[in-house]
């Protein structure tokens, strides 16, 4: 059974290995990810299929901010609504933080997710030309949340 529950720091050897396999251009390395897991703020949920880490999603909370950072889900494993449940989980507990809207950065030529933040309802809000390394524009997205 799916289990979903918050990426703890014995959790960051699985985030990085569905890096690799999720990001092989820019992965981010373990000890990147073990820094992250104790920022300020830090929101990280996977969920895991039998001791198997299959999807995760990670951002932060400031104040009444939150920044989505990444979602990744297992190639074998997309297109079954992993991603989905987790964004629903995250929006939830920005909800319960009292977070206002929720930004985002994704590559412009990244279709699936900008049809998954879509789908929840992230609208299209700027674009920043070359913001990744390799050249590619940034759109940003957000969601506002209502109270
Ligand atoms: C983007 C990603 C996280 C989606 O994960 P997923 O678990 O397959 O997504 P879901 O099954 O929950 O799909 C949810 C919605 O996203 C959209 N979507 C997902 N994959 C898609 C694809 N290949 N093409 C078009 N839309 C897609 C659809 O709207 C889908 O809903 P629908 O099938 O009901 O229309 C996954 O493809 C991935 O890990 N990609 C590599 C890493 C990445 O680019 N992360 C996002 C930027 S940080």
């Amino acid at each position: 059974m799916l289990e979903l529950r918050p990426l703890r720091q014995e959790d960051v050897t699985a985030m990085a290995e569905l890096e690799d396999l999720c990001f092989p251009e820019d992965p981010w390395p373990a000890h990147l990810l073990a820094s992250a897991l104790e920022g300020e703020g830090v929101v990280a949920l996977g969920l895991w299929l039998e001791g198997r880490l299959d999807a995760m999603v990670l951002g932060r909370f400031i104040l009444d901010e939150g920044e989505l950072h990444s979602m990744a889900t297992r190639p074998e494993r997309r297109g079954e609504g992993l991603a989905l449940r987790l964004l629903d989980a995250f929006i939830l507990q920005a909800r319960q933080a009292a977070v206002e809207h929720i930004w985002l950065e994704v590559r412009l030529g990244n279709v699936a997710a900008h049809r998954l933040y879509q789908r929840r309802g992230f609208v299209v809000e700027g674009r920043r030309p070359r913001y990744y390394d390799d050249g590619e524009d940034a759109l940003v997205m957000a969601l506002r949340l209502s109270r």
